[in-house]
């Protein structure tokens, strides 16, 4: 627009002499050179984080994305944190419950555009790179070319992505589990479990968590293994106890009423009924910094993405 405006202005100084012409033009390029300077592209940088979760409605369980936020607040000092909830459902039923207003990832990054920040990094506090995911990455894509929006937007994988994020996690779960559970006692992680390709992650961490312990299992609510396929195996090693984990950031309601709810379909029910002795734990993935710290270093990953 400038450009235009300039040569316009330009066409109807041909007529002027000499040293008229260098007055108009000092002036045009006085009042252009402001306005250029306060263009957007010229503009300094201001750097956000946005966290992305599918959300809970379970008040105590966000003792998980307070820990995620401390957790990305030491590694981060100074930058700003943002949260987004991507489930519709989540943050509806948040609204009715407590009237807090959750934001979803796309009204999270409009309102940080509209507030000036030039690059966000988002994290995504997913497990697997499943249809959750692959959401955000599209929302992701379609900031990115935001007219006016923000400049730069990255976004930092899911727990499990990488070959070595499988071996990390394995090793952090392991560690993570409570003194009083015997190497005899079964452990078993409650994955959610999802109809996308990526489902094959939660097999694929079976893989590395029986390098590390052999009394390990993952099973999951949607997908394969299911907690049958984990039952087979119980049998097969003659485990008596078993310790439940959810293997999701927060303990919230597939870990509270399906994994260990006193109704009779829950895992804790059903396992107790086949004559396991069952003890369930229930904490997120997020209350732990060794687990945590695999999303805090694909954040970083994003974090500096956003200069390239
Ligand atoms: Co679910």
């Amino acid at each position: 627009m400038h450009f235009y405006s300039f040569m316009r202005l330009s066409r109807t100084l041909r007529p002027l002499r000499p040293l008229r012409w260098i007055t108009a033009a000092v002036l045009a390029l006085s009042l252009t050179l402001p306005a250029l300077a306060g263009h957007g592209d010229t503009d300094k940088a201001h750097k956000g984080i946005l966290l992305v979760a599918f959300g809970t409605t379970v008040p105590a369980a966000r003792a998980a994305f307070d820990n995620i936020e401390e957790e990305v607040r030491k590694a981060f000092p100074g930058v700003e944190i943002r949260w987004a909830y991507s489930a519709r459902q989540v943050r509806s039923t948040v609204k009715e419950n407590e009237g807090t207003t959750k934001l979803s990832p796309a009204a999270a990054l409009a309102k940080m555009g509209d507030e000036g920040f030039t690059h966000v990094a988002v994290q995504s506090l997913q497990t697997i790179p499943g249809s959750e995911y692959s959401d955000l990455l599209k929302t992701v894509e379609a900031f990115r070319d935001m007219p006016k929006g923000t400049r730069t937007v990255t976004l930092g994988d899911a727990m499990l992505t990488s070959p070595a994020d499988m071996e990390r996690a394995a090793t952090a779960l392991v560690s993570s589990f409570p003194a009083e559970r015997k190497p005899a006692d079964a452990i078993v992680l409650m994955g959610h479990g999802t109809h996308h390709p990526a489902n094959i992650y939660y097999p694929g961490l079976q893989y590395y968590l029986s390098k590390v312990d052999p009394n390990v299992y993952v099973g999951t609510v949607e997908g394969v293994p299911s907690l049958e396929d984990v039952i087979t195996s119980l049998k097969a090693r003659k485990s008596r106890t078993v310790w439940l984990m959810p293997l999701m950031s927060v303990a919230g309601d597939h870990a509270r009423n399906d994994m260990a709810g006193p109704e009779p379909d829950s895992w804790k029910s059903i396992l107790e009924k086949q004559g396991f002795i069952v003890h369930a734990i229930l904490k997120g993935t997020g209350e732990y910094d060794t687990l945590t710290a695999i999303w805090v270093d694909h954040l970083k990953q994003a974090f500096n993405e956003l200069d390239n």
